[in-house]
This record gives structure tokens, C-alpha cells and sequence, in this order.
């Protein structure tokens, strides 16, 4: 099956609008002069504040962008939130749920994570959701355990929901870690996901692996079979370093 690839960045709380408008005219004009652009999506997933500086300096090139969370709620008494429809008016493509940093840091459980995803798809954005076990779990050998428990709410949308994700494997442990998974750590996982997927009737569904990506790991973790591009956190506030894992997914 040939899926085609997806490398997204995730500034995380991270940026200015000075540096957001020298990093972001780079890539555009960088990627829209690379063959790569044929053969691989990109995207970049900015704070907020930074969507509609984003949405100017992206606006009819080939690289999406999106938020890095949303609300459940379409709209109402929800002081803080940002709502899917919000998001659309951005022109959002993209929209991370469930990042470690947001299940770990503000409680978020796998069944808010499964309503966030459909909370974007209600709104046309693509929702990324992203799973991963930790060290403790891993030492523990639970890591397979853990994955398939974050993703059963997900799943149970049903396969017209769940075909229109991107999954995001990330190893607690890998992240800004600058330790990554091994190639075939990672595709044991990937395939476990794919197993689980294609049970539900969406084997076609990317999943990107998030943790410690750069340009120097990104091509032999972007070729194990069921890797369909990557999830780049610190990576992706460098533009040359972005664009040449953006090239390892071409
Ligand atoms: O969403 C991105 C991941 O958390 C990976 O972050 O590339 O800085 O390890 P990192």
C-alpha cells in the first residue's frame, strides 16, 4: 500500500512573530522551489496567537499548518479555549490532539482526546492524534498494552472517523530527549498500530513517529515500512534542519 508521506513540525510554545516570519518565509520558499513537495506533505502546527501570521505567509504554497489543540465545545462559556470553527477560519488543515505534553501536564484522558478528534473532523480540520507509551511503562513491557488503551476510544468512532487521522506514535521518552527510538523500536510499534487500524477497517491511515527526529535519523526511521513521516518538535524551529527532514520524507 502506498501511503504518501507527512512530516509536520510542532513549534510547541515556541516563536515571535519576527522569528515565526524569517522561519516560515524559509521553508515556503525553500520547499516550493524542492522536488520533495511532489512526493511528501508538510505542515507546521503553530501556537494560537500565531495562526494568522501563519495562514498570511503560507497561503497558496505546499505547506498546511494547523493548531495544537482545540476544544470539545464548538462554542460557549469555556474561558480559554479555542473552538474547532475558529480554527477553520485560520484555514487550519491540521490539529494535534492528545500530545503527551497535554496528557501529562493538563490531565487530558484518551476518551477527551477521541471527542477533540471529532470535534475536528466536525469542522473539516485533520485531526492528529498522538499516542506513546513512557520509560516506566516500556521497562515495564507495557508499551503495547499502553498503545492499544489510547487508541481504543479513537478507534471506536468508527472507520469513516478514524480514516480521515493521521496517527502520531511518540515515545514519552524520546521527546526533546534528544534520545531517539531505534528504526525498528519504532516500527514494532507502527505495525502494531497498523494491525489495530486495518481491524478497523483503516489500514491507509498515516502514522508519523514523533521523538527526537532530525535530519541525521529521519531517512532510516522514514523507511521502515509502516513509518509514514514524522511529528518534529525542537527540529522544526530550524528551517534548513525541517526542510531536510522534510526531503528524508520525499
Ligand atoms: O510533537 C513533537 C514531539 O513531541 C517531538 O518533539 O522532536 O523535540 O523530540 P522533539
Amino acid at each position: 500500500q502506498n501511503i504518501r508521506p507527512l512530516v509536520l513540525g510542532n513549534w510547541k510554545m515556541h516563536g515571535s512573530l519576527a522569528g515565526n516570519g524569517q522561519l516560515l518565509s524559509a521553508i515556503r520558499s525553500a520547499w516550493n522551489q524542492s522536488s520533495g513537495a511532489a512526493a511528501c506533505d508538510v505542515g507546521v502546527c503553530v501556537p494560537f496567537p500565531y495562526l494568522s501570521q501563519t495562514e498570511s505567509a503560507l497561503t497558496d504554497s505546499d505547506i498546511a499548518w494547523g493548531a495544537q489543540d482545540i476544544s470539545v465545545h464548538a462554542q460557549g462559556a469555556y474561558t480559554g479555549e479555542v473552538a474547532g470553527p475558529m480554527l477553520a477560519e485560520f484555514g487550519c488543515r491540521y490539529v494535534l490532539v492528545g500530545h503527551s505534553e497535554r496528557r501529562a501536564m493538563h490531565g487530558e484522558t484518551s476518551e477527551l482526546v477521541a471527542a477533540k478528534a471529532q470535534a475536528a473532523l466536525a469542522v473539516g480540520i485533520t485531526p492528529v492524534v498522538c499516542v506513546g507509551e513512557t520509560l516506566a511503562e516500556r521497562d515495564a513491557g507495557r508499551t503495547l498494552d499502553v498503545i492499544a488503551e489510547q487508541l481504543a476510544p479513537v478507534l471506536a468512532l468508527g472507520s469513516q472517523a478514524v480514516g480521515a487521522m493521521v496517527l502520531a506514535y511518540e515515545p514519552v521518552w524520546a521527546i526533546g530527549t534528544g534520545k531517539t527510538a531505534s528504526p525498528e523500536q519504532a516500527q514494532e510499534v507502527h505495525a502494531a498500530i497498523r494491525a489495530r487500524l486495518a481491524q478497523a477497517g483503516s489500514p491507509g491511515v498515516r502514522v508519523l513517529y514523533g521523538g527526537s527526529v532530525k535530519a541525521a535519523n529521519a531517512a532510516s526511521l522514514f523507511a521502515m515500512q509502516d513509518i509514514d513521516g514524522g511529528l518534529i518538535g525542537g527540529a522544526a524551529l530550524q528551517a534548513e534542519e525541517f526542510l531536510r527532514i522534510a526531503e528524508a520524507g520525499a
